[in-house]
Parts: structure tokens; sequence; C-alpha cells
């Protein structure tokens, strides 16, 4: 086989058959397949697409270029959810204790952000102490042990999956449905659960601007999913505007524990209320979604919840005191408020820009080796459909540094459009697949 007449045969509008697709991964992999044939054939991907099955063969053959997560150590079911990611994004934080208290085995592994989004990892290191850097060994029996633990993801996950990604990013070959979908569910079949529920964005935060395009991508991994044998859900949920108020390590974190004590902001609560009740309802604890709710909704009138991150914070090597005290937790010397410059109606705020905000304060990582600041942030204090009077605040800025608040504050003024035109509240939910 030659991966020439590969790239020839799907420039022509070819089907790639299962052996074609695990020769090039296989070959990529292992490095006998050059960086300029496999940018070739991404490039000749995007423009003609692969169908269902070639989807399919790509993700089991990027599963299978590493290690396969051996989870059956773990007692009961191990259910697993992905976000496509976002600006806010704290949803790990608050949801993985809530369904943990509910009996659910959480096993997962998280990445840490780059570029506007935050990532699960960054945010939990607001707590002093704690560490993702656990061996497979440790990470299985804190599941066991407490019912939940996050690690950072290992090398052996996926290989073709990362080297694809990073050659992806630099060849203009991101935003393809199929590429996309495969690479995701790449990295959780070869997590290991039995249940996956994907949490995917669609809006001017997320890679899925429409909602059209959204669903279709919910629905594609989904059927990988299936196919592999694992129980699947989705959920298409918002990202014109940030999630929730806080965006921010720290800040984010903050909102997270508030959650957990039932103050959290409307939009997230539900949201974490809604994939719980799928994550529930995938682990066979419930037979529907209502009857989910009530429980999570118990964990956390009781506190179980909050006691669970507690617990999982703890394992992990960080100061669990934080947890009932988040006042311990990394503060920046400056917090300025944003006003108004006319009254009106928030019509919308441009999501990216709030995450680029957040970045320039140094909360994110403008390269990988960059390091962050987790203190930093902004607290949206308006949101799109809230109506705002002169001069009221629209949002905190949370920074260290008098020049990039500065900064910040021009972009964040800009991120929001005020208008006499009255803008009705959306639902955070857009939809369910399973
Ligand atoms: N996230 C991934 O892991 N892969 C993609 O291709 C896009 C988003």
């Amino acid at each position: 086989m030659r991966m020439y007449d590969l790239i020839m045969k799907k420039r022509n509008g070819g089907i790639l058959t299962k052996e074609e697709i695990c020769f090039m991964i296989d070959g990529y992999t292992k490095g006998t397949i050059p960086d300029y044939q496999m940018s070739a054939m991404m490039m000749a991907i995007y423009f003609v697409g692969m169908n269902e099955e070639e989807t399919l063969h790509l993700t089991m053959a990027m599963a299978n270029s590493g290690e396969i997560l051996d989870l059956s150590e773990i007692k009961g079911i191990k259910v697993d959810k992905h976000s496509t990611g976002g600006v806010g994004d704290k949803t790990s934080l608050a949801l993985t204790p809530m369904v943990a208290a509910c009996g659910v085995k959480i096993a997962k592994m998280s990445g840490r952000g780059l570029g506007h989004t935050g990532g699960t990892i960054d945010k939990l290191e607001s707590f002093d102490g704690f560490t993702t850097g656990i061996s497979t060994k440790q990470f299985i029996s804190n599941v066991n042990d407490i019912g939940i633990s996050i690690m950072g993801q290992t090398k052996e996950l996926a290989p073709a999956d990362k080297l694809l990604y990073a050659l992806r990013d630099v060849t203009a070959t991101v935003d393809n449905m199929s590429l996309i979908a495969s690479s995701i569910m790449s990295k959780k079949l070869a997590a290991g659960a039995d249940a996956i529920v994907l949490d995917v964005k669609t809006g001017s935060g997320a890679f899925m601007k429409s909602e059209a395009d959204a669903f279709a991508l919910a629905k594609e991994m989904v059927m990988i999913g299936k196919n592999a044998g694992k129980k699947m859900m989705a959920v298409i949920s918002d990202m014109d505007q940030p999630l929730g108020r806080a965006v921010g390590n720290a800040l984010e974190v903050k909102e997270a524990i508030a959650t957990l004590n039932g103050e959290g902001p409307e939009d997230f609560t539900e949201l974490c209320m809604t994939l719980g009740s799928c994550m529930l309802l995938s682990a066979g604890v419930t037979e529907s979604r209502e009857q989910a709710e009530k429980m999570l909704k118990q964990v956390i009138d009781e506190r179980t919840a909050l006691q669970k991150l507690a617990d999982f914070v703890k394992a992990q090597g960080g100061n669990s005191e934080m947890v009932y005290k988040p006042e311990l937790l990394p503060k920046a010397s400056i917090v300025t408020p944003l006003t108004a410059p006319e009254e009106g109606y928030i019509n919308k705020i441009i999501c990216d820009e709030v995450g680029i905000c957040s970045l320039i304060l140094g909360g994110g990582r403008e390269t990988k080796e960059s390091s962050i600041d987790l203190s930093v942030g902004i607290v949206l204090e308006k949101k799109a459909g809230d109506y705002v009077k002169k001069g009221e605040t629209l949002a905190f800025i949370h920074a260290n540094d008098e020049e990039k608040r500065k900064a910040c504050e021009e972009r964040l003024l800009a991120a929001y459009r005020i208008s006499s035109e009255k803008k009705k509240k959306e639902s955070v939910i857009k939809g369910i697949l399973n």
C-alpha cells in the first residue's frame, strides 16, 4: 500500500477502506508517513469529507494507536463526560462531584487550557497542592475509594490524535466535522469508560457556530460511541455567551463551589442538572431524568456533593479547607467595575472576546509553555437579555497589573452589545440526543 495512492483516491472522491485508514494512521504514528503527505490527506478529507464508516474506522485506528485504559478494576459503571469547550466552562468542577455523590464512578482524564478557553486541570490547581499527575494505579484506587478522580491525559492515550491534531492546527484542517468527531471520540474511547455524555457547544464561542452543525457533530459522535459499544448521550448547549458569570481559573472554582452550595447562576446550574441527569441515566442509577434531577438536587441541598468535592481535592493532595472557605482561593489585587456607557438591553456578549479578555489579564496560555495567573478573570454581572441603566456595573475585572486591566476593560466593553431592543433570555439547553 502507498500513501500517495490513498491521497489520490481521497482527492478524487473515493471512500477509504478500514485497511487503508489503519495503514495511514499506523504509518503516521510510527513516523514512516511524513507530515507533508498526511497534510495533503487531511486537506483532501477536508474538501471531500468522510462517510460514517470511514469516520468510525479513523476513530478506532486513532484510539488503538496507544494504550486503552483498563478500568476493569473499578467496580460499577464508569461514566465519562466531555465538553467541546468554551468560555467560563467550569462544568466538570461542579458536575463530577454531584454525580459521584449519587453513586456513579467518575474516572476522568482532563486537559489544560490553550488559547482563550480554560482547562479543568488549570482550574483545579487553584486548590493549593492539588495535582492531576497521579499514577493510573492511584487514579483507579481513588475512584474505588471516593468515587471520583481526575488525571491528566497520559502520553500513551491516542498518540495518533495528538500528532494529527497538532498537524491540523497548522494546516487549516481543524474544522471538519468527521475530523473533530474522530479526534474527540478516539480519546474518549481510549479512556475506558462504559458510558459517555457529551456536552456539544454551539454559538459564537464554540467550534460549531450554528445549532445545525452542533447537532450534526453530536449525532456523529453518538454514532461512533454506540458502534464502539458505549452508552452514549449528548446535550447541545449554548456558548453564544460565557457560561455562568465567572471567567478565570480561581473565579470559576468559586462559582462551582457556590453551585454546590445551591447558589450557582441559573444557566450553569441548569446545565449541570441536565448533564448530571444524563450521566445518572446512562449509568442505570435512575430510569428517568426527572428522578435523576431529584437525586442531584438532594445531594446539593444536603451538601454531600460539596463534601465529595472536598474528598476528591484532598485525595489528590489539595487543600480541601478551600472548598469550605473559598475566600482562601487565589485572589487578584485589583478589582474594578466595568460600567454601562448607556442604558438598554444586553443584546449580545461576544463570547470569544470575553475569553480573550481573561487571556489578556494572564488567566490563559498563549502557548503550551506559558504559565498562568490563577487569580485573574472577569465576573459578568449582566448577561444577554438583562436590562442595564447608564453607569450600572456590567462586570468586574479581577487583575494584578494595571496595564493589562486597562487593555481588558476596553476590549470587554466592546464585547457588550447594548440596544433599546428587548432581547428574550434563552435556555442554555438546545437539545438532547441519544
Ligand atoms: N477537540 C479535539 O480534541 N479535537 C478536535 O479536532 C477539535 C476539538
